[in-house]
């Protein structure tokens, strides 16, 4: 067992930090405040290599490994959950689903522009009434001749109201539930696909652009068919499986930043004539977060490396997700605790991380959901015992 890092993952691991620290962090308040997030941070980002990382070099990427990829993302979610989830749909769930299941002209036509940053891409899975239940769908795909016609709506869509391209997952016929989805790849500038931010103001993510997508008799030719008829659900799970581990990294990122803002205050804030992390049950909190921290770390990089060994990780990236959103969950807590009246006020970052991570235990799958997936994974069919 090898616990370090390589030359090219620490290099990978500085040039997310970089960014993350001198472009992201002086902007992530007014982000925050504004709820939105400067496009030119994407062009940025692709001109610096992240968002292509993990791609081949021939579709514009440089082939970086996944344990590479955590790091980037824990980099980012050390400084802004907005930020790094919008790179995680684009990357994790949408190019590198394209380079799972598309065809060669697919990926060339549409690989190198999302490595570039100069398209977004969303991923249309999520609707009003197939939020967990996924493979309940009611988006509906139905053929005519070299074509497909959509109809239905998709909400909560991370990136869906900038995006040029979309992964979208409709319903050839409900009757065969999740063996009946098919999987598209679809430009967003396509007649018939009109598209809403959602309603209301949210808890975090505020920077986040979130979507409500409405298709309507939208034609798309058959070519736009990512995986075969019917294997829909398989491309949306395969592509949830790298989005998860992207969501997980993110968290260890939140709950790392917490632990940093709660060591740093415990140093400088006095009361009672001593600095409060002299006083054990500041200690107590700090321990249990540092605790938290490297277990979070430990189970996410080790998802990263089971699938650098090429084996299928499902189980160990729920594992991952589980763990690392509810410890940064209580990382958040107990730092806005820790700053007092100032973690409260967002002058500091810790009160923007408390109402971010909530999302993350929610999108991508709920922790409910990690544990159906963990424990059916464990305990497995009955026709196969
Ligand atoms: N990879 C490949 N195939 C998979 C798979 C995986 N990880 N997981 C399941 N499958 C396959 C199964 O093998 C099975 O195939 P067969 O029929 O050939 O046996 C098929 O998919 C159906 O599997 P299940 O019977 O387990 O399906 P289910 O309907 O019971 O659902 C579930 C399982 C885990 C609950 C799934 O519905 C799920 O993950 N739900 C949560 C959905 C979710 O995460 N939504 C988030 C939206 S995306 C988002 O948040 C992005 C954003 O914009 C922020």
């Amino acid at each position: 067992m090898n616990f370090s890092l390589s030359d090219s993952q620490h290099e990978i691991q500085q040039r997310a930090r970089d960014f993350a620290q001198t472009r992201v962090a002086p902007l992530a308040r007014a982000m925050d405040e504004r709820g939105a997030m400067p496009l030119e941070l994407v062009r940025e980002m692709g001109a610096l290599g992240l968002l292509g990382g993990p791609l081949p070099k021939e579709f514009g990427g440089e082939e970086w490994d996944a344990l590479s990829l955590a790091l980037c993302y824990e980099e980012l979610g050390r400084v802004d959950s907005s930020v790094r989830g919008f790179m995680t749909v684009h990357t994790s769930l949408v190019s590198q689903c394209i380079l799972a299941w598309g065809m060669q002209a697919q990926k060339e036509k549409y690989l190198p522009k999302l490595a570039r940053g100069e398209w977004i891409g969303c991923y249309a899975l999520t609707e009003p009434n197939a939020g967990s239940d996924a493979a309940n769908m009611e988006t509906t795909a139905t053929r005519d001749d070299d074509a497909f016609v959509l109809n239905g709506e998709k909400i909560w869509i991370t990136n869906g109201g900038i995006a040029d391209v979309a992964i979208v997952f409709a319903t050839r016929a409900r009757t065969l539930k999740h063996k009946g989805i098919c999987a598209f790849l679809v430009e967003t500038k396509t007649p018939g696909l009109g598209r809403e931010k959602m309603p209301g103001q949210e808890l975090g993510h505020r920077a986040s652009d979130h979507a409500h997508i409405r298709f309507e008799k939208m034609r798309v030719p058959k070519t736009a068919l990512l995986g075969a008829p019917g294997e829909g659900f398989k491309v949306a799970m395969s592509a949830l499986d790298h989005g998860r581990l992207g969501v997980a990294a993110g968290a260890l990122g939140v709950a790392q930043a917490c632990l940093d803002a709660s060591v740093a205050f415990a140093r400088t804030r006095r009361q009672f004539g001593q600095r409060i992390g002299d006083f054990e049950m500041i200690q107590s909190v700090i321990a249990n977060m540092a605790a938290d921290v490297d277990a979070a770390r430990l189970l996410v990089y080790r998802a990263a490396w089971l699938k650098d060994q090429g084996q299928r990780a499902t189980r160990e990236t729920s594992i991952a997700k589980l763990f690392a959103t509810e410890a940064a969950v209580r990382a958040a807590s107990e730092a806005v605790l820790l700053h007092g009246g100032r973690g409260y006020s967002n002058e500091f970052p810790v009160e923007r991380y408390y109402r971010d991570i909530k999302g993350l235990q929610i999108y991508e799958g709920t922790s409910h959901i990690q544990r159906i997936v963990i424990a059916r994974d464990l305990i497995g069919k009955e026709s196969n015992q």
